[in-house]
């Protein structure tokens, strides 16, 4: 292993393999990183679901640059700046329904632990102590314990203990969905589940249902046509809470502001991160309703929810957003979403008969191509295409063991869409 590489303990990476062959990135501008050695490499990923406009925009960074030489930093407790009161009372524009009740985080991982909070201290609020969570298999909130926990990826557990009471909705993916395109149109009656987990449970003690609209982090799934709606309506049956986590979808992956205008399913509180500053800066939220928030902040007059972070709302972040969402607008970014996805979606599904491929899955600007695993060493063949593709093509998508996710930044262009597929598909065919 290179000595130099050895201090800096790299988040889920396995970090031997890794320093023996690093992946090293050293600068980006559009759709491309560039590599310490000069070559650039096509971004199919957003850095990690986060650079929706591209790379290197120059008006996040000039704005960042003007905030930090203006005031570094505010703290937020018991002080404000305008800037996040300003960003906040955008957001609550952007968002659907009456989420209009912003708390800012500094990650994804915040925001779901900071979601779960809220749906605690409501239910504290109104004499009512509801402790456990209802999450669904293979969903991905974060690292936190609240995320972990709700979370259903066994790996993320299995190392740290019990964490927060969670039970789990079954997962949406099934045999007879394989290749869909789009929303499978079968599938909707696994939100039904939630009846046997409240018989089971009693709705008294359930705190919250906490989904990915759509899960990205396990691969791509995409949610049986009227699932989310479903599991709307069976949440106001039972008067369950229901967070969605929009970490992934939000800031224009499906091809609208927020799925909950793609899907028109509102949930009692959501979440976002990621391209909110466009990967630039650190930052999350969960947003509230006015039922939520009114709940908890109409007791005495103090300190009403005992949760914060000494960075929530940090001047820079608030800049890069104001910055990123003048971006997203003016350069209407989404619309480029609704204009390509149907080219999107056959690139993907023309991978159908490459080698190994299983299943295809997409929604927006997301697709997951998925490969048989290799009896003897799952994920093998994941990581052999990751690296061909970067090593090789100059491609960089995302693995998760044999499943490649693409979700390339916003505003990719046609000619690069087929580029991404057509490359892809050709290093599948490669690995044995
Ligand atoms: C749906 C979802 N929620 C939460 C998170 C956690 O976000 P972060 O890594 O910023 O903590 C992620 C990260 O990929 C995610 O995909």
């Amino acid at each position: 292993m290179n000595a130099n590489l050895d201090a800096y303990w790299m988040p889920f990476t396995a970090n031997r393999q890794f320093k023996n062959n690093p992946r090293m990135l050293a600068s980006a501008e559009g759709m491309y990183y560039v590599t310490p050695d000069g070559r650039r490499v096509l971004d199919a990923t957003s850095g990690l679901w986060c650079c929706n406009a591209g790379h290197g925009r120059k008006e996040i960074a000039g704005a960042i640059a003007r905030q930090a030489a203006e005031m570094d930093y505010a703290p937020s407790y018991q002080m404000g700046h305008p800037l996040a009161f300003e960003l906040a009372e955008r957001l609550a524009e952007l968002t659907p329904g009456d989420l209009n009740h912003v708390f800012f985080t500094n990650s994804g991982s915040e925001a779901i632990d900071t979601a779960m909070k809220l749906a605690l201290a409501y239910h504290h609020s109104r004499g009512e102590a509801r402790g456990l969570f209802v999450g669904r298999e293979k969903g991905y909130h974060g690292t936190g314990f609240g995320g972990m926990s709700v979370g259903g990826m066994p790996n993320n557990k299995k190392q740290f203990g019990k964490g927060v009471p969670a039970v789990h909705l079954p997962h949406t993916m099934r045999p007879d969905m394989r290749f869909s395109r789009g929303l499978p149109d079968q599938g909707a009656e696994l939100a039904d589940a939630l009846d046997s987990i409240v018989a089971e449970h009693g709705a008294e003690n359930i705190a919250a249902v906490v989904v990915e609209r759509v899960p990205g982090s396990a691969g791509v799934i995409i949610p049986p046509r009227n699932y989310l709606r479903r599991l709307r309506d069976n949440c106001d049956k039972h008067g369950l809470l229901l967070i969605f986590d929009e970490v992934i979808t939000g800031f224009g992956r499906l091809g609208s502001t927020f799925a909950g205008y793609e899907f028109d399913v509102v949930p009692d509180i959501m979440t976002i991160a990621k391209g909110v500053t466009n990967g630039a800066v650190p930052m999350g939220a969960a947003i509230a309703s006015g039922q939520i928030h009114y709940s908890i902040v109409s007791g005495p007059d103090q300190i009403e929810l005992f949760h914060g972070y000494t960075y929530s709302g940090h001047p820079l972040a608030a800049a890069a957003a104001m910055a990123t969402l003048d971006v997203y607008r003016d350069e209407a970014v989404f619309d480029n979403v609704r204009s390509l996805r149907d080219t999107f979606e056959d690139c993907a599904h023309e991978l159908t008969n490459c080698r190994n491929v299983i299943d295809i899955r997409n929604y927006g600007f997301m697709a997951a191509v998925e490969l048989a695993p290799d009896a003897e060493a799952p994920g093998r063949r994941g990581m052999e295409v990751l690296n061909k593709c970067f090593f090789d093509e100059d491609l960089m998508v995302r693995m998760s063991a044999d499943i490649i996710a693409i979700a390339p930044p916003l505003v990719i262009n046609e000619e690069q869409i087929r580029h991404v597929f057509k490359t892809l598909g050709n290093v599948i065919n490669t690995v044995d």
